[in-house]
C-alpha cells in the first residue's frame, strides 16, 4: 500500500515553487506554502492567483474549482508551520547551503516519517540529504517549469533512499498526473544535463554577435519545432537560477566547458536582469512576472522597411541541382511567383525533376491547398536547361548540388563567369563554409548561404549565411527574398553547422553519450525531453529519423571546426553507424524499426 499524502509542505514560492503548490492543490492535496518573509509571500500568493485566474480565463478550470483550491493553500511565513505535513518540498534559490540550512532545519520541524524532498536542478540530493538525520527519506523531486504544465517529474534517488520512500513518491507522482522517470544522483539529472550546455551555447552565439534574439530563437523554434527558443527559455528559468545550475553543473560534470556560464549571464544576473521574473532578460516584459514581451531598443524595425534595406530587386531565379533540395526550392520558388530557371546535369535529370516538382504540386492540389490555376501558373513559371549559359539573366542563383567543395568551387567560377553584375549567388550547403564557395569568384560581395530545410516546400525557416566579404545589400536580398516566400529567414555568421545544426547536433551527441553511460534508457530520455521540455520528439527518435550517418557527419564536422573536446562525436553512435545501423532508412538504429 503506497503512502497517503494528505498535506504537503512547499518552501519557496518563486517561479518553481508557486506552481509547485498549484499542482497539489489542483490535485486535491492541501499545501502548507511557506516564504521566508511576508512581501515573499505575498508575492507567491500573487502568482498562484495570477496562474489560475488564466486558467478560468481559458475556460480550463471552472470558477469553483479555482476557489477550493485555493481555500486548500495555507501561506505561512517560516518552517515551523510544516509540523504536522506528510511530505515536503523544498523549491528555494539553487545554493548548496542554503538548502543543507533549511534541509537541518526541516528535519527539526517536521514529524519523524515526513519525507524531504528537493527540487534542485543540478546540485547533489545526496549532499543535501546528510544535512539531515533521515537520509534515507531524502528524495529529489524535480518538476518542470511551468510545474502546471509540464507533464515530467524526474524523482531522483540516492544511494541511500529507501526503497518504499521512491514507491511512495512515484505513486504520488501518478495522482498528479505526471509521468515520472526515476533516476540516480548525477548533475542535471535527464533532461537539464541535456539541455544546459544547448542554452549556454545559445546565450554564447548571442553575446559574440554571431545572431540576434530573435533569430536565434526562431531558428529553434521553426528548425526543430521547439515550443520556446533558448533564450526565451532562458528568460522564463530565470537567469540567476540557469546561473547557478550551470555553475553547478560545470563544477560537478566534469568541468565540461560547456557548461561554464558564459559571462553575459554573470553580467546580466549582476545587472538584475533575470528574465521574466524581473521584467527584463534577453527580452523586455510588460512587467515583472508577465510573459508579454514588449519592444525594445534592441527589437528590429517592421520587416517591411527593414527589408527595403538596400535589397535588390529579384524577378527571375536559377536554381542548379536535381536533388530533394533542389526539386524542394524550384517549387518553393515558383509557387511563389518567381520565374524559374532549373539547370541540371542534363535533360534526362531535368524531366525527373519535373515530374518531382509536378507531382508535389499535385499532392498539393489533392490535398485543397493549392488552386488547379496555380499549379499550372506555378509549372508554367518553370523553364527547363541543361546549361549554366541560360543563367545570364537571373537575378539570383540558388546552388544545390552535392556536398562537395570542389564541385561547388567549380561551379561558382562558372557562375561568376556567365551571370550578369549584381546578382546574388547563393549555396544552400549545410556544413561547407560559405566563404570558400565565395572565394572562387571574383565577387565575394555578392555571395551568401541560403540554407533551406528539408522539406522546403514544408519548413519555415532557411538560413542566411554571411560570410565575412559579404555585403549589406546582399544580405538584406537574401532576406527580403525569404520573406517572399512566407519563409522566416534568419542571419547568422559563416560558421560550422550555422544555428540550428550548431545547437541540435551537440544536445543529441550528449543524449547518445547519456544512454551510453547507462544513466538512463533510450525511452525515458526520450519521454524527459519530450514531456519536461515540450520537444515534439525525443533525441533517440530525432536521430532514427535524421540517420546516424548524417547526425554523425555533422557532428564530426563541428568537432573538426570548433575544437570543443565536448563536442567528440559519442563513440556508441560510430559504432551504431559502422555496423550499418543508420536509423529507419535502414529499419535499425537506436530502435528496430523492422516491424513498422
Ligand atoms: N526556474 C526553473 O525553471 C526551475 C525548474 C526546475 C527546478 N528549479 C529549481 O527550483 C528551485 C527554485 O528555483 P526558482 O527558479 O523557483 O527560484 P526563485 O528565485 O524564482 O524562487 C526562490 C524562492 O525561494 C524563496 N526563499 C529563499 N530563501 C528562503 C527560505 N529560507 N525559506 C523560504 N523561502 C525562501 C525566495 O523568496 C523565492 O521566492 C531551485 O533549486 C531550482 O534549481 C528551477
Amino acid at each position: 500500500m503506497a503512502r497517503e499524502f494528505s498535506t504537503v509542505g512547499v518552501v519557496g514560492l518563486g517561479t518553481m515553487g508557486a506552481g509547485i503548490v498549484e499542482v497539489f492543490a489542483r490535485n486535491g492535496i492541501d499545501v502548507v506554502a511557506v516564504e521566508i518573509s511576508a512581501p515573499a509571500l505575498e508575492r507567491g500568493r500573487a502568482t498562484l492567483k495570477g496562474s489560475t485566474d488564466r486558467a478560468v480565463a481559458k475556460g480550463k478550470l471552472a470558477e469553483a474549482d479555482r476557489d477550493a483550491l485555493h481555500e486548500r493553500v495555507h501561506f505561512k511565513v517560516g518552517l515551523d508551520a510544516l509540523h504536522s505535513v506528510d511530505l515536503v518540498i523544498e523549491a528555494v534559490p539553487e545554493h548548496l547551503d542554503l538548502k543543507q540550512r533549511i534541509f537541518a532545519e526541516l528535519d527539526r520541524v517536521c514529524r519523524p516519517e515526513t519525507i524531504l524532498a528537493t527540487n534542485t536542478s543540478s546540485l547533489s540530493v545526496t549532499e543535501i540529504s546528510v544535512a539531515t538525520s533521515r537520509p534515507n527519506q531524502v528524495i529529489g523531486i524535480h518538476f518542470f517549469n511551468p510545474a502546471p504544465v509540464m507533464k515530467l517529474v524526474e524523482v531522483v534517488r540516492t544511494v541511500v533512499t529507501a526503497p518504499e520512500v521512491v514507491a511512495d513518491v512515484e505513486a504520488l507522482c501518478a495522482r498528479l498526473g505526471k509521468v515520472d522517470v526515476t533516476i540516480n544522483d548525477r548533475a542535471g539529472f535527464i533532461a537539464n544535463a541535456l539541455l544546459f550546455g544547448y542554452l549556454n551555447h545559445a546565450v554564447g552565439m548571442f553575446e559574440s554577435h554571431y545572431a540576434t534574439r530573435e533569430d536565434i530563437d526562431a531558428a529553434m523554434k521553426l528548425g526543430c519545432g521547439l515550443p520556446m527558443g533558448p533564450l526565451a527559455l532562458m528568460d522564463l528559468i530565470g537567469l540567476d537560477t540557469a546561473y547557478e545550475i550551470l555553475d553547478t553543473m560545470y563544477r560537478r560534470g566534469g568541468r565540461d566547458r560547456r557548461h561554464a556560464p558564459v559571462p553575459l549571464l554573470k553580467q546580466m544576473v549582476t545587472a538584475g536582469l533575470l528574465g521574466r521574473k524581473s521584467g527584463r532578460g534577453f527580452y523586455t516584459y510588460e512587467r515583472p512576472g508577465s510573459p508579454v514581451v514588449v519592444p525594445d531598443e534592441a527589437t528590429p524595425l517592421a520587416t517591411e522597411s527593414a527589408l527595403a534595406d538596400g535589397a535588390r530587386a529579384i524577378t527571375k531565379v536559377g536554381v542548379v541541382g536535381s536533388g530533394t533540395m533542389a526539386t524542394g526550392i524550384i517549387e518553393v520558388f515558383a509557387k511563389a511567383g518567381y520565374e524559374v530557371v532549373s539547370v541540371t546535369r542534363g535533360m534526362e535529370k531535368s524531366a525527373k525533376v519535373c515530374e518531382a516538382v509536378k507531382t508535389s504540386l499535385n499532392k498539393g492540389v489533392v490535398r485543397g491547398k493549392l488552386a488547379e490555376a496555380d499549379r499550372d501558373a506555378a509549372l508554367g513559371r518553370i523553364s527547363w536547361s541543361a546549361t549554366l549559359d541560360h543563367l545570364a539573366d537571373v537575378d539570383l542563383v540558388v546552388e544545390a548540388v552535392v556536398e562537395e567543395l570542389s564541385v561547388k568551387k567549380a561551379l561558382f567560377a562558372s557562375l561568376d563567369e556567365i551571370c550578369k553584375p549584381g546578382v546574388v549567388l547563393a549555396t544552400t550547403t549545410s556544413s561547407l563554409p560559405v566563404i570558400d564557395v565565395a572565394m572562387a569568384t571574383h565577387r565575394p560581395a555578392d555571395v551568401v548561404g541560403l540554407h533551406f530545410f528539408n522539406p522546403a516546400p514544408v519548413m519555415p525557416l532557411v538560413e542566411v549565411v554571411r560570410t565575412i566579404r559579404t555585403s549589406p545589400e546582399a544580405t538584406a536580398t537574401a532576406r527580403a527574398v525569404c520573406a517572399a516566400l512566407g519563409k522566416t529567414g534568419v542571419v547568422c555568421g559563416d560558421r560550422s553547422g550555422f544555428i540550428v545544426n550548431a545547437l541540435l547536433f551537440p544536445y543529441l551527441n550528449d543524449a547518445v553519450k547519456m544512454l551510453e553511460a547507462s544513466y538512463s534508457t533510450a525511452d525515458d530520455i526520450d519521454h524527459a525531453m519530450k514531456l519536461g521540455c515540450g520537444y515534439p520528439m525525443g533525441p533517440f527518435e530525432l536521430l532514427d529519423v535524421v540517420g546516424l550517418d548524417v547526425a554523425l557527419a555533422i557532428q564530426r564536422e563541428l568537432y573538426l571546426e570548433l575544437r570543443e573536446p565536448g563536442f567528440a562525436p559519442a563513440p556508441l553512435l560510430e559504432h551504431l553507424v559502422t555496423a550499418g545501423y543508420l536509423g529507419r532508412k535502414t529499419r535499425r538504429g537506436f530502435r528496430d524499426h523492422s516491424h513498422r
